[in-house]
């Protein structure tokens, strides 16, 4: 009897443990997107195309230098990433391009103003160097 207390025990552990690592992190990039490669390159046009699109639509709150303080960041729950981070700067190109596309919560409007069709980057930078060019920028945050 005491062993098949035991028994149970050590199974409802596992199913405990088990279930304890989903749902998946919800910021975990898949592996698809992290290898992708940013195919436009970074050169002086991209990113000035990229800085356009983050002065309209990203610094009120990640800040002109990428910090996370913008004017709107003090009324926001969570605090704005700091693109100057080594943290936020040692991700591949497509892990970036990932979370700005897929994780931001605040993303889903402005993915909208960025890209004609949503389809378009499923699983790719896309047709237009628009995503592109807005990864391009946020490296030149790196210190
Ligand atoms: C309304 C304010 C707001 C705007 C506008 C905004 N962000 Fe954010 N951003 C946040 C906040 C808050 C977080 C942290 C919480 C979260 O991940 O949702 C964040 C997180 C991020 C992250 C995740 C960093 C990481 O690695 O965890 C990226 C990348 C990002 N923003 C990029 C952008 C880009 C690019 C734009 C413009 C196209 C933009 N954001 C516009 C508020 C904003």
């Amino acid at each position: 009897m005491k062993n098949l207390i035991a028994l149970t025990v050590v199974i409802v552990f596992a199913i405990m443990a088990y279930s304890f690592n989903f749902p998946e992190d919800p910021k975990k990039v898949p592996e698809k997107y992290d290898k992708l490669i940013n195919p436009f390159k970074a050169d002086a046009a991209s990113i000035k195309s990229g800085k356009e699109t983050y002065s309209m639509l990203c610094r009120s709150c990640h800040g002109a230098g990428g910090k996370g303080d913008g004017n709107k960041a003090a009324y926001l729950e969570t605090p704005p990433a700091d693109f100057t981070s080594l943290a936020f700067q040692s991700q591949s190109d497509g892990a970036i391009f990932y979370r700005v596309f897929y994780v931001h919560k605040d993303m889903s409007s402005l993915k909208r103003r960025m890209i004609d069709n949503e389809s378009d980057i499923d699983g790719s930078f896309g047709t237009s160097s628009g995503p592109g060019d807005l990864v391009n920028y946020l490296r030149t945050f790196s210190k």
